[in-house]
This record gives C-alpha cells, structure tokens and sequence, in this order.
C-alpha cells in the first residue's frame, strides 16, 4: 500500500482559520485500535477555546451570510472536489484512527462527500414563499435566513460523513459552524476542514476542536447565547442531558441519538437477499453504526434455514486490521466497548440463547508484532439463537457484530415486537407480498424503513428517527430546514 495520509495528520485546533494550540497547551493521544500504537497526540481543546471558536464564528458568520447563494455553492463545490480528489489519503486516515476495513472507509469518504455536493446544490434552491392575503392591501412574503452560529457534536464511528452531513447543510445555509469530533477520531475532521481552507471556505466559517473534555465543551456550546443551534450525533443519554442543557436558551437542536433496529424476515421472503442483507445491514462498521439492524426476528416456518445461510453466507466474513486485504470486518473502537459487547452476548446466553457460530480468529493479529495488546479490541462476528425479547441485546443498542435470532409466528406478532422499544430510527424487513409491505410500512414506528434491503443511507434520503432516537433530519431537501429561520414578512399598501 502506498502510504498517502501523512501530509494530512493535523494535530491542532482550527479557529479562526489558524492551526493553534489549546489555552493550556495540553494535548491527548490519539491511537489505532487495531494496534493499540499511538498516532498523534493532538490538542486538547478547552472551554475557552470553544468561546474563541465561537467569536471567531461570529465574525465569519456575517460576511458568510452575505455571500450570493451561488458562491457559496460553488465553494462547497470545490471542498466536495477536493474530498474527492484525496479520497485515498483521507480513507487511509480513517482507517488508521477509526480501523474499518479501507472499502469501508473509501466508501465513507465518498459518502461524506456526496453530503458536501448535495447541499452544494441545494444552497442554490432556499426558496422562499409569497401567500395570498386575507386583504387586498396587503403581501405576505416568507423569507428563509440562516439561523446564525452551528454547534456541531460528532461521534466516532463515522468521523468523516458525520461531521460532513453537518457542515454541509450549514454551510449551504450561510451557517459558520463550531465542530467537536469524537475524541477518539479527531484526525479525519481536521483533514476535512484542511480541505476546506484549501477550497476558498472562509477563516472561521469552520472551525474544529478536537478535545478529550467533552462534557465542558458540551456545556460551553448548550450555554453560550452566541450559538443558536446545537446539531449532535450520539447517544440517547448525552443527547438528553444536551436537550436539558438547550432548555434554559430555548436553543434549536437536531439529534441523531441510538437506534434498536428490528430485521424482519417473513417467510414469503427470498431469504438469499434477506441473508445478504442481513449481513450488509449488521457487519458494516463491525456494527458500530446507529441503523445497524440490532434485532433480527425470523418466521418460525423459515427460523432453522435462515440460520444456515446466514451462518453460511458469513463464512466470508474476514476479522483483521482494516489495512489488510480481505478483511471485511475491524475492530471495536475500544476495550471498553468490546466489553459491553460481551456482556450482551453473556447476559443473552444466562437467559437461554445458544452461540450458533463465531468466525474464527486470524492468527494475523492473534499475534501483532506490535505488541501492544492488538488484538484486544476484535470481536468475533457472532451468530446466536434462542435469543429472548428480554435480553438486553434485543432491548438496547448492541454497537458490535452479533445477530441474536428471535422467532416470530404471525404478522401482527413482528409488527408488534419490531415496535416495542424506546428507539425508532430504522427498522428493516424481507417479504415478497406487496400487501404486507404496505401495510408494515404504515405501521412501523420508525424514521426509516428498508424495504427488501439492508442499506438505505445516502444523501438524497431524509436520515432521522422518531421516538427516543432523535429530532430532525440530516440530507435530502429536508436537511436544510433544521439551519433556516422563517420570516414572515408583512407588507401593507394604503
Ligand atoms: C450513524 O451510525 O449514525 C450513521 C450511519 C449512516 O449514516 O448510515
């Protein structure tokens, strides 16, 4: 593998368009978890610095604004080109920090990106509206504005198209945005906003701030009266403690919190795709994705057979380091979170659940000449059946690639089960019978719904859920909404 990423290892704050130092100076590590070797050690952004951030926001966000629609365009144009164009290097990063399989990360570099050319279209078509009024001597214009400086909170598990179908949007909007990536994986935003700068997009426009305080920095960006949006992607619990935070400034928030997705199989189905499905919609980031599909409910009549292909098709499944070719499925981004991982599989198995299959473990990384505890953050890809409604792995979000199977009799049984939860950000189910898909597309309690299909991200489409998994939606013409104010206004003719 040519090595292309290292003119792209940045390692401090962006603001105001300049690459600085925290306040106090202080940095953290930032490490491979296939590995456990450091990579960088980056800035460690603190409250201050967020303020900074902010008022250098400010400032940018007023010239910003002003710019024709069409310049801004084209500036978002360029960035998306240059995303392109070093699609290698910045999959390569991401790979490094995040450790997906380099397909995956080239795929959501292309992602990210396609994000970036999306709203670079869209901020040419904000339209307003003019109504008719209720008297002859009046107009009434709607107008749509941008609603000023954009908190942006990212998550780990995709650093780069996260973080993008945020800036774009905003920036499409005449928004200047204040962004903190993950901790873990800060280096694939910081080569993003490189890109930007490079593309025309003015200082302050983005400005980046990696840091390990996340909780100070979450408060300085829910109470600065500067900031008029908050956009985070993450947990239901920090989300609620953000939505509470939000309360006091009666900050607008969109949230992208956890999912609890049901797969549903029916036994109409052709289970070949239900099988390939299942396993695009489970394995892709080892898991770690909010619409993985997380509980699998299988008709009793075809439970045994889709269990054999599932377990057959997963033969292919490749465990390894995302740099070595043929692996298909990386690490866990952490010790910890393996851990939780495990205790889902052993809670489900102290409740009656059997492990049908494990893909077996390459000696590649059993044995990392590095040394430094490699593989201790593989998880085996994991088949188990028996799986109760009561176990946790079917209540919570699993992060972590294990299907647990749950048999199901009747229709109205999966409907009712597949609704049970907190969550509903996505829900997945496999029928042939175009009655039942009608009818379970009207009646699953969910934002998203795939149809005969285990992928459905892309940025054409409206990505968000209903219920505890957040407000709002990111992409597609309704992603702008969440950045645009309406003005109402009135004009009266004597
Ligand atoms: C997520 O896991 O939050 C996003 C995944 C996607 O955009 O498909």
């Amino acid at each position: 593998m040519i090595v292309a990423y290292s003119s792209f290892i940045k390692n401090q704050l962006l603001i105001d368009g300049e690459w600085c130092l925290s306040a106090d100076e202080k940095t953290f590590a930032v490490v491979n978890p296939a590995t456990g070797e450091p990579i960088a050690q980056v800035a460690n952004a603190t409250p201050a610095d967020a303020t900074r951030a902010i008022d250098a926001a400010v400032r940018a966000q007023i010239t910003w604004a002003e710019k024709a629609a069409n310049e801004r365009s084209r500036l978002l144009r360029c960035w998306f080109d240059l995303v392109m164009q070093n699609q290698e290097a910045l999959a390569q990063l991401l790979t490094l920090e995040q450790g997906k399989p380099l397909a995956e990360a080239r795929a959501e570099i292309a992602y990210g990106a396609s994000y970036i050319e999306w709203f670079a279209e869209e901020a040419k078509r904000i339209y307003g509206d003019v109504i008719p009024p209720l008297a002859n001597n009046q107009r009434i214009h709607v107008i749509k504005q941008p609603v000023g400086v954009v908190a942006a909170i990212t998550p780990w598990n995709f650093p780069c198209a996260m973080l993008a179908r945020k800036l774009a949007p905003a920036l499409a909007a005449g928004c200047a945005v204040v962004a903190k990536p993950a901790a873990e994986t800060p280096l694939s935003a910081l080569a993003l906003a490189q890109l930007a700068l490079e593309a025309g997009i003015p200082a302050g426009v983005i400005n980046i701030l990696p840091s390990a305080h996340a909780q100070a920095i979450g408060v300085e960006f829910t109470t600065n009266t500067h900031v008029r949006k908050l956009s985070f992607t993450g947990s239901t619990a920090v989300g609620k403690t953000l939505i509470a935070q939000c309360a006091p400034g009666v900050k607008r928030i969109t949230l992208e919190l956890g999912g609890n997705a049901p797969f549903i199989v029916f036994d109409d189905a052709d289970l070949d795709a239900a099988v390939a499905g299942a396993i695009a919609a489970k394995f892709r980031n080892a898991g770690q994705t909010c619409v993985c599909a997380n509980r699998f409910y299988i008709h009793q009549s075809v439970y045994d057979l889709f269990c054999q292909k599932l377990t057959a098709g997963m033969q292919a499944l490749k465990l390894g380091n995302g740099f070595d070719d043929e692996v298909t499925v990386g690490p866990l981004i952490s010790l910890r979170a393996k851990e939780k991982v495990q205790g889902f599989v052993d809670d489900a198995v102290r409740r009656g659940a059997r492990i049908a299959f494990q893909t077996p473990i390459q000696n590649s990384f059993q044995a990392h000449p590095a040394g430094h505890g490699a593989q201790d953050n593989f998880f085996a890809p994991t088949v188990l059946v028996d799986v109760t409604q009561d176990a946790r792995l079917a209540c919570e979000e699993i992060f972590g690639p294990v299907i647990g199977l749950i048999p199901f009799a009747t229709e109205v049984q999966a409907i009712q089960l597949a609704n049970a939860s907190d969550y509903g950000l996505a829900a997945y189910f496999y029928t042939r019978d175009t009655n039942r898909i009608k009818r379970l597309c009207d009646q699953l309690q969910t934002g998203m719904v795939g149809v005969n299909t285990g992928l459905i991200s892309n940025a054409a489409a409206p990505f968000g859920g209903i219920k505890q998994s957040g407000w709002g939606r990111e992409g597609s013409r309704y992603g702008l909404d969440d950045y645009l104010d309406i003005k109402y206004l009135c004009e009266t003719f004597s």
